[in-house]
């Protein structure tokens, strides 16, 4: 298992303010353009589909993924309720059997994971052949990712344990594990702001987008 990042049992401690979020500006806007975002992505099956780093299950509910694994104990319970199947683990040691999955869905997880490249690794390993990774960062060539770890460095519950990434180690850090990128979208080309407004997801990387999703393919052994 990787190393503990700093600040991850913020998300033990301050889970039901983590998800209360959600449910106010600007959470509740910022969700639904995220999820957005990823939803043309997400591969609907046969077979089922697991988030890594699920928290309290918002994502996972609303893209309707079977199962979330996370290694807090606290968010699962809400995910739990919100009728996701849970287990708690560690990313870079997925207790699944090979090809288990037509997909796996990363939100925001990356950034937090000890060993990002050990956890891509295992979600590599648990997809089946014809499955699809999907992996959703704020990228750190951002606004928004910028004003995250400037929040970060003020001692930001969550994101002073965040190592955001830019779009290009993002790329990097799937192609090195094995993957292709199939696909991306993006959205949040607005500036930051306590009070976003409504915008449609784009296809592709677009320069600067404070949220990008990727979909990728296990490439093959040689
Ligand atoms: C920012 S939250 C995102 C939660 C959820 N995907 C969402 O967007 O609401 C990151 C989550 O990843 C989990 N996490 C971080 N590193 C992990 C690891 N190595 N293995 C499993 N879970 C991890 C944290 O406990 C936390 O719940």
């Amino acid at each position: 298992m990787g190393e503990q990042r700093p600040g991850l049992n913020a998300f033990e401690e301050f889970a039901a303010r983590y998800d209360a979020w959600y449910d106010a500006a600007p959470g509740r806007l910022l969700f639904a353009l995220e999820l957005a975002c990823l939803r043309p992505l997400v591969p609907g099956g046969p077979g089922p589909r697991l988030e890594v780093g699920v928290g309290s299950g918002r994502f996972a509910a609303a893209l309707g993924l079977e199962v979330g694994l996370d290694s807090a104990a606290v968010p699962l319970r809400l995910a739990a309720a919100r009728g996701v199947d849970v287990v708690q683990g560690a990313g870079e040691q997925l207790p699944f059997g090979d090809g288990t999955f037509a997909g796996v869905v990363l939100v925001v997880t990356l950034c937090f994971a000890g060993d990002p490249a050990a956890l891509l690794g295992e979600a590599r390993r648990v997809l089946a052949p014809s499955g699809r990774l999907v992996t959703g960062i704020v990228p750190l060539d951002s606004a928004w990712g910028r004003r995250y770890e400037a929040q970060g460095r003020a001692g930001h519950p969550f994101y002073q344990g965040a190592r955001l990434l830019t779009v290009a180690e993002h790329h990097r850090l799937l192609t090195d594990a094995g993957f292709i990128v199939t696909g991306a979208n993006s959205t949040l080309t607005q500036a930051p702001s306590d009070d976003p407004v409504e915008e449609e997801a784009q296809n592709g990387v677009v320069s600067g987008a404070g949220f990008v999703a990727l979909q990728a393919k296990v490439r093959p052994r040689a």
